[in-house]
């Protein structure tokens, strides 16, 4: 099964296996990671799973329309790697994925 690695804002490391078709948000969620929140249960709807992807961003389908309107009301700052998680589905080809958690959600 292919793993994401997610860096939390306090520096934290977890490393999770994530089924192909998973969310990255819903795998962080079902894991207890906190710092990213899916208030919205994943329908691109509240910007509180804002991650940075720090690889395969390349492999990565553009952002919607509806995402990049979304990640414009996120509460930390927007960057080029910025992504919504609820947006992220794994694959195969994502196995080894870095994202660092976005500082605030809220
Ligand atoms: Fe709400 Fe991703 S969980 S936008």
């Amino acid at each position: 099964m292919p793993n994401v690695t997610y860096i939390c804002p306090d520096g934290e490391r977890e490393e999770v296996e994530v089924p192909v078709g998973t969310s990255i948000m819903k795998a962080a969620v079902s894991h207890g990671i906190e710092s990213i929140v899916g208030d919205c249960g994943g329908s691109a709807s509240c910007a509180t799973c804002h991650v940075y992807v720090e690889s395969h961003l390349e492999k990565l389908p553009p952002k919607t329309v509806n995402e990049d309107e979304m990640l414009s009301d996120a509460a930390s700052e927007v960057l080029p790697n910025s992504r919504l998680g609820c947006q992220v589905v794994m694959r195969d080809d994502l196995a080894s994925l870095v994202v660092r958690v976005a500082p605030g959600q809220w």
